[in-house]
């Protein structure tokens, strides 16, 4: 067992931006509780001056536990990276203790709030990752978050690359993330991997009216991860995670309900539309998959033009199964706002069976970034509580970062709405922007993102590709399925709570 004080966001300084008394209050408690190990995950000083890091040195000290210091954007603001090596100490490090190890890393972008953990430090982050793999609890800690955080108004998912270093622990089974930046506490569950932000533990900038904070983290010896987020006000909420393990489920009873997700077929005609592929897909999902539903999460055009309508209309008319579509951002371009409901339809709600089919439209004019809005969260929430059914909510932008692209935070809102669908404990959430496949359970809710099914400006190693989710009463399995090959690729098997009825 190991127990760990999480502090983040001190934010050092001379001016009245810094809370002095929470940030003794805090480290008092530290000391006098039972912890193992304290980690600070960064913006330690306010902007990285040297008076800032002499009185940081000198706060710091108060603490008498072994610490760990991230360095934040903050701290590395007027070239203060070099003053945290010379005051506090490595940017980048490891810690081994009793079963486990913890890799501390620099995502920091000199003079920028944005983070990242760039080509060769990422490289490392994998060697350490594979040099440690037989410890039994293996931490991250870097001062960015990985997934969007609520109650941060316009969500920039400021990691760039959050996907691939999502993607980067979970495959190597990484037990937690530590992080801070947004001054807002959280932990989510995303599979079997515990992401702990921690609020700010003695900064005045705190959110939504909320005090100072620091967590607690205790990794029990089967595994049990327990994090309290506590207040200065002594309020504390406590989640708890048990991993899954072993992963291997097989289905019982029969299939009901089959999924063919389908995303960026941007139908036009310029050469990177690869029509002869999405012909084929259309062919493969009537002859050989025959899936209950089809659901195209948008960017069927690649511009909102008239003539490119006209050519997707002929196409999906071909799919014999009831077919479900969102727009994407490329639909929404040019006329796309008049024709998409012209040719495809308004989007509305639909329940067949014991399942209700939500869409969500997240597209603005002219700009990739989508948002759902504080408006449309409320109708979102009030369709969710209102379905008492099994719950696929559809949208074109993602929600949880993806691999292989440049994460800009491209629902603009996605803390917010992450939350939403977390919270409503939502059964099935789709997606489609990125041009990549990707499937993650984050609390109860699993989510799936489709790769381009017939767009050739992809990011996708396994090609065009569309997703086949099947849904047995106790759980979902979802593949991705090669575009012109046909061949399937595992993207994940989850367990549903309790027994599911049919679509009929
Ligand atoms: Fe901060
Ligand atoms: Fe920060």
């Amino acid at each position: 067992m190991i127990r760990i004080a999480h502090i983040s966001d001190t934010h050092i300084t001379g001016e009245s931006a810094y809370k002095g008394y929470a940030y003794d209050l805090i480290a008092n408690e530290v000391n006098r509780l039972n912890f193992d190990l304290v980690i600070h995950t960064g913006d330690v000083t306010n902007n990285g001056l040297r008076e800032e890091y002499e009185r940081a040195e000198y706060e710091l000290k108060k603490i008498q536990k072994p610490l760990i210091v991230v360095p934040g954007n903050h701290d590395v603001r007027n070239v203060g990276y070099e003053l945290f090596e010379d005051f506090i100490g490595e940017l980048n490090g490891v810690y081994e203790f009793k079963d486990g190890v913890l890799i501390w890393v620099d995502s920091t972008i000199p003079d920028l709030s944005d983070g990242r953990i760039g080509k060769h430090k990422f490289r490392w982050l994998k060697k350490k990752l594979e040099e440690y793999s037989d410890r039994r609890i293996k931490i991250v800690a870097a001062h960015h978050h990985l997934v969007p955080l609520p109650n941060t108004g316009r969500e920039r998912n400021v990691l760039f690359n959050a996907g691939d270093v999502l993607d980067l622990l979970l495959r190597n089974d990484v037990t937690l993330y530590l992080c801070g930046h947004k001054h807002v506490p959280n932990v989510y569950r995303v599979e079997d991997l515990v992401v702990d932000n921690a609020g700010c533990t003695s900064c005045r900038k705190t959110r939504r009216g909320d005090v100072n904070s620091y967590n607690i983290v205790t990794i029990h010896d089967d595994g049990k991860v327990e994090v309290t987020i506590r207040r200065v006000t002594g309020d504390e909420v406590r989640v708890e995670h048990k991993p899954v393990k072993p992963k291997l489920f097989v289905p019982r009873g029969e299939r009901i309900l089959r999924i063919v997700q389908l995303s960026e077929s941007k139908v036009s005609d310029r050469v990177y539309f690869r029509k002869r592929v999405l012909e084929n897909v259309v062919n493969l999902i009537n002859n050989r998959l025959r899936p209950d539903i089809v659901i195209h999460n948008g960017d069927v055009v690649d511009m909102g033009i008239e003539r490119n309508f006209q050519r997707a209309l002929k196409l999906w008319r071909k799919i014999n199964a009831s077919k479900f579509v969102v727009p994407g951002h490329s639909d929404m371009t040019y006329l796309g706002y008049e024709l998409f409901p012209e040719y495809l339809g308004e989007p509305k709600p639909v329940e067949l069976g014991d399942f209700t089919f939500i869409p969500v439209l997240t597209p603005q004019y002219e700009t990739e970034i989508g948002v759902v809005g504080r408006f449309g969260q409320r109708k979102l929430a009030k369709q969710l509580d209102e379905s008492g059914k099994f719950r696929v909510v559809f949208m074109h932008h993602n929600v949880v970062p993806i691999p292989r692209s440049r994460e800009r935070g491209f629902l603009e809102d996605a803390g917010d709405v992450l939350k939403l669908l977390t919270g409503k404990e939502t059964e099935l959430v789709l997606t489609g922007h990125g041009g990549n496949a990707f499937a993650v359970k984050v609390e109860n809710t699993i989510i799936i993102n489709a790769g381009s099914v017939s767009w050739e400006l992809h990011r996708n190693p396994f090609g065009n590709s569309f997703n086949v989710i099947d849904v047995y009463p106790c759980m979902v399995i979802a593949f991705e399925v090669q575009a012109t090959w046909g061949s399937r690729r595992l993207l994940g098997v989850w367990k549903l709570k309790g027994p599911r009825g049919g679509v009929s």
